[in-house]
């Protein structure tokens, strides 16, 4: 089933344009134009507020979620994670809606939270790959990623359809809502698709970051600011879980309070730098890890790249750089557990579906 590649990863990783374009297909009407089932859409618009919970790379995924949502249908949106929702259960709104987002739909987590916010008579809608999973069966509304099977304990292209059909979503939603985007989404999908093609063509310079940077390593750090930190944690979760190198994400400004004093000799540190109003800011982050002897690799944007940036890639809408921008971080985890001898597919301690809470 994986044919000539060596792991499911690398396919998987591989199938992301394609994934993308076949979005493009399922969520558009007669017309051409971007549609989603009109009850959800009514659900979203209906809601206060909007709870998404989920774990892991799908929390992440939640995480760029929350900001397309936000910006373009303008509803408020908290995201949990869901192991820790019952014990910190936040004060609720009049009208939450809730959003399960998971790959599996089998995840046991996330599925306690759906007994719960059922059991006091919230809406649910399940974000998930597999149709008829639990989630999906359980919540009143589901949506599907259309990703095919993930086989590979690490999520790649599951991460991006679950950013894909938020970020529909949302458009979907401002839309019925009569908000005018200045955004045609189904156009800036379709050049992410582009994007990532490219991308996935860079395989042999991401292999080669991997070999400098993350050869010997004990520790990587990743930095960015605004959406580019909610990818750099998912960044830093590919390679912890299939390297075993033991890799942290933050937010730019946040190192010098505190986690700086760990930068040694050449540690090395991953910036992205996607997003022109942090650009300058997440540069002087890089510079001040330079100067403890950090080892930068800095991944930027087409228009906003300085001169030192190790890879730089295509150009996309700002909203939707994380679908680019994870594609080398998975390729340089891939290559970073490759080159230290691990099995991709099945790192240790890990089981693709997590159905224990
Ligand atoms: C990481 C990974 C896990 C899952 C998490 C949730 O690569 O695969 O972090 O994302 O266990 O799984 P789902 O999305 O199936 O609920």
């Amino acid at each position: 089933e994986k044919g000539t590649y060596p792991y499911y990863m690398l396919k998987e990783i591989d199938e992301q344009p394609l994934v993308i374009r076949r979005l493009i297909e399922k969520y558009r009407n007669e017309q051409g134009e971007l549609a989603i089932d009109e009850d959800i859409v009514q659900a979203v618009n209906e809601a206060d507020r909007l709870y998404i919970v989920a774990c892991g790379t799908s929390y992440h995924a939640g995480l760029v979620g929350k900001q397309l949502i936000e910006n373009w249908a303008k509803i408020p949106v908290e995201v949990h994670i869901a192991s820790e929702f019952s014990y910190n259960m936040p004060l609720l709104s009049e009208k939450p809606l809730f959003i399960y987002i998971s790959q599996s739909g089998e995840t046991a987590d996330s599925r306690a939270v759906l007994v719960r916010t059922k059991e006091l008579g919230y809406k649910s809608l399940t974000i998930t790959n597999v149709p008829g999973s639990t989630l999906s069966r359980e919540a009143d509304y589901t949506l599907l990623l259309h990703a095919g099977p993930e086989i590979a304990v690490a999520s790649t292209k599951a991460y991006t359809a679950q950013i894909a059909v938020l970020a529909m979503l949302a458009a979907v939603a401002a839309k019925a809502k009569g908000i005018a985007l200045d955004v045609d989404v189904t156009k800036e999908l379709g050049i992410v698709a582009n994007a990532m093609e490219t991308l996935c063509d860079a395989k042999h310079e991401m292999e080669q970051i991997a070999r400098e940077y993350l050869a010997t390593t004990r520790n990587c750090f990743f930095i960015g600011r605004a959406v580019d930190y909610y990818v750099v944690l998912e960044g830093a979760l590919k390679l912890k879980e299939i390297s075993y190198i033991q890799a942290e994400g933050f937010a730019g400004g946040e190192l010098k309070h505190g986690t700086i004093a760990l930068i040694e000799n050449g540690t090395p540190v991953i910036a992205l730098a996607t997003q022109e109003h942090v650009n300058l800011s997440i540069r002087g982050n890089v510079k001040e890890v330079v100067a403890r002897g950090a080892n930068p690799c800095i991944i930027s944007m087409k228009g906003l790249d300085m001169e030192d940036d190790r890879f730089v890639i295509p150009a996309v809408h700002p909203m939707l750089t994380p679908l680019a921008s994870v594609v080398p971080l998975q390729l340089i985890a891939y290559y970073a557990a490759l080159h230290r001898g691990c099995d991709v597919d099945k790192p240790r301690n890990l089981a693709k579906s997590v159905t224990v809470e």
